[in-house]
């Protein structure tokens, strides 16, 4: 209440990338966390669950780009999250597309970024989770990218000590580069190389698709791709690709509550491809206990949000756990394993 009714309202008085930076700057001071986290913070072995033998407090993760030089982990620990994406990481430090490059609808629950991969690069990346002191670190995975394969190989070698798993983006609308690697054989290419590198978990980020024939056997042919070169799994899916002319560069990404139905149903055509075999990460829409609940109906293992986290705060991830556990209860579900594919 406090976050929607005063801090966000606020929040929103400023430019977003201001406001953003403003909530980077608070994240980067771990104290007051750590005590938020002491109080807010609920034990709930119900929700308990494990990808790739990695166990999580709960299947609710934070989607990457939120904190992407791998600087808040102390903190984002703190908000209660299953397991943090940090990143996206790119092998040398760049600036990102030029601003406007997030724009809110606030009416609709949703964001359109064109951020265009703003990082410090790897060396920083690395230094950053090293001097993280927090004993209750979440899972970390990392997202990495790059639109050459030794690039990438070179992020996965240095990154994979101090991390639990790798998420690797092929998706992000802003990058045409990353295009290279919807090619089925270049992708192939890549992930075997990577799974050469590191034998941590490895998920690849795919691009949303449509529901017409040909695109949906496009995207099977690229998850095919991924699993069949060595990858666990596959996080469905990234933001949006739209045209906007508010955005310096006239297209970007949407992401927010809008995308919740075509998340779940993405998920539910790949689960019912692979069955049972494969890591299936929901991301795209996600806002509350119900969305994480329908998204493991649809055969995800776990949800990742980003936009959610703007929009309800650092209090979020509290609040859908006990959404969560209420939905759980109308269906007569005990424990989040009981969640079966539909
Ligand atoms: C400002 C912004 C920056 C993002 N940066 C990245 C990124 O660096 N790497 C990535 O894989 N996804 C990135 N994303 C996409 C999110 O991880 C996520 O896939 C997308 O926002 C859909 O989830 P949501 O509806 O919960 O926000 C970004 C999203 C936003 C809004």
């Amino acid at each position: 209440m406090l976050y929607r009714d005063l801090i966000l309202k606020l929040l929103l008085l400023l430019p977003p990338e201001t406001a953003q930076n403003l909530a980077e700057t608070a994240l980067r001071y771990k104290a007051p966390w750590v005590l938020l986290g002491k109080y807010n913070n609920m034990d709930t072995p119900e929700l308990n669950t494990k990808i790739c033998e990695i166990s999580l407090s709960s299947p609710i993760g934070l989607a990457a780009g939120f904190d992407k030089d791998f600087r808040m982990l102390d903190s984002l620990s703190e908000l209660d999250f299953g397991y943090i994406t940090a990143g996206t990481v790119i092998l040398n430090p760049q600036q990102g597309h030029p601003k406007p490059r997030l724009i809110r609808d606030v009416t609709r629950n949703s964001l359109l970024n064109s951020m265009g991969f703003p990082s410090k690069g790897l060396e920083f990346a690395i230094e950053s989770i090293k001097s993280m002191s927090s004993s209750r670190l979440s899972p970390i995975f990392g997202s990495i990218s790059g639109t050459d394969i030794n690039s990438i190989q070179i992020s996965c070698a240095g990154l994979s000590p101090f991390i639990s798993g790798i998420e690797i983006n092929i998706s992000s609308p802003n990058t045409s580069g990353l295009k290279t690697f919807h090619d089925p054989v270049k992708l192939s290419e890549m992930i075997k190389t990577i799974r050469d590198t590191t034998d941590k978990p490895l998920i690849i980020k795919l691009p949303p698709h449509s529901n017409e024939t040909n695109e949906i056997d496009v995207a099977l042919k690229l998850a095919d791709s991924c699993i069949s070169s060595g990858a666990d799994g596959i996080t469905v899916s990234n933001s949006r690709p739209v045209k906007d002319s508010r955005l310096a560069v006239g297209e970007g990404g949407l992401s927010g509550a809008l995308l919740i139905q075509s998340t779940l149903r993405m998920v539910s055509s790949f689960r019912s491809y692979f069955g049972s075999g494969i890591i299936i990460n929901a991301c795209g829409g996600i806002f509350t206990g119900d969305d994480v609940f329908n998204a493991l109906l649809a055969g995800a293992n776990t949800a990742q949000l980003y936009t959610a986290l703007v929009y309800r705060g650092p209090f979020a991830i509290r609040h859908i756990k006990k959404e969560l556990l209420t939905r759980m209860r109308i269906e007569g579900i005990k424990k989040i394993s009981e969640i079966k594919f539909n």
